[in-house]
């Protein structure tokens, strides 16, 4: 299968990915990496592994619609069997989304459906939670509200600081990524009727 990956920062999913492939442990294609940002650092990940990358930066675009036409239309060169989301900071335009439908995942660092939206950690913290974790799921035209596929918990310490917080669910996130990847690569995940469906099994 052949993956498209979208990001904006680090790209240490993206490294986690790559590594998981190189490793013959994922049996895919990583047909090119897209950032919005040009300072990302994983496209420096990207180009080191010898895959195509580009930055799209949303700062040449005048509309949504427009950055996300030119975004499907160089997406749609790779053909990609699925887009992964990994760390890309952008909210997608419907039309893109339902373009893609069942073919959009994202990693996002909270346990759906609490703390959609930004700084997740530090909301956990003030809130005082004790468990706190990150969650993949299928991307729909409702912004980090699409069915979950699998989620990963962590502990919340009471010293914790939001960074010391991220990085323990970060550490999660590089192993959950590429498990979901593996079982879509397999033809064993997919969406149906807005669930997410694995080995004939609602989750
Ligand atoms: C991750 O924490 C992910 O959950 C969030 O953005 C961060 C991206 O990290 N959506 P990286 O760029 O993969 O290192």
């Amino acid at each position: 299968k052949t993956l498209c990956v979208l990001i904006s920062g680090n790209g240490s999913n993206l490294q986690a990915i790559i590594d998981r492939i190189e490793a013959g442990k994922l049996n895919a294609t990583i047909g090119c990496v897209i950032s919005n940002q040009p300072q990302a650092y994983g496209l420096q990940r990207a180009q080191q592994a010898g895959i195509d990358n580009y930055c799209l930066s949303h700062r040449d675009y005048e509309s949504r619609e427009a950055y996300d036409e030119a975004l499907a239309a160089l997406l749609a060169r790779y053909q990609p069997d699925c887009v992964v989301l990994a760390g890309f900071m952008r909210i997608l335009t419907e039309s893109f989304v339902n373009r893609f439908s069942g073919q959009l995942v994202n990693i996002h660092p909270s346990l759906l459906p609490k703390y959609k939206g930004l700084n997740t950690h530090q909301r956990a913290i003030d809130n005082g939670d004790d468990v706190h974790g990150v969650s993949v799921h299928y991307v729909t035209p409702e912004l980090d509200g699409g069915p979950v596929i699998v989620q990963s918990r962590v502990p919340v310490f009471s010293e914790d600081t939001a960074d010391e917080l991220a990085s323990r669910v970060q550490e999660q996130e590089r192993q959950l990524y590429p498990l979901v990847l593996d079982w879509i690569c397999n033809d064993r995940l997919y969406m149906k009727d807005n669930k997410a469906v694995l080995d004939n099994e609602e989750l």
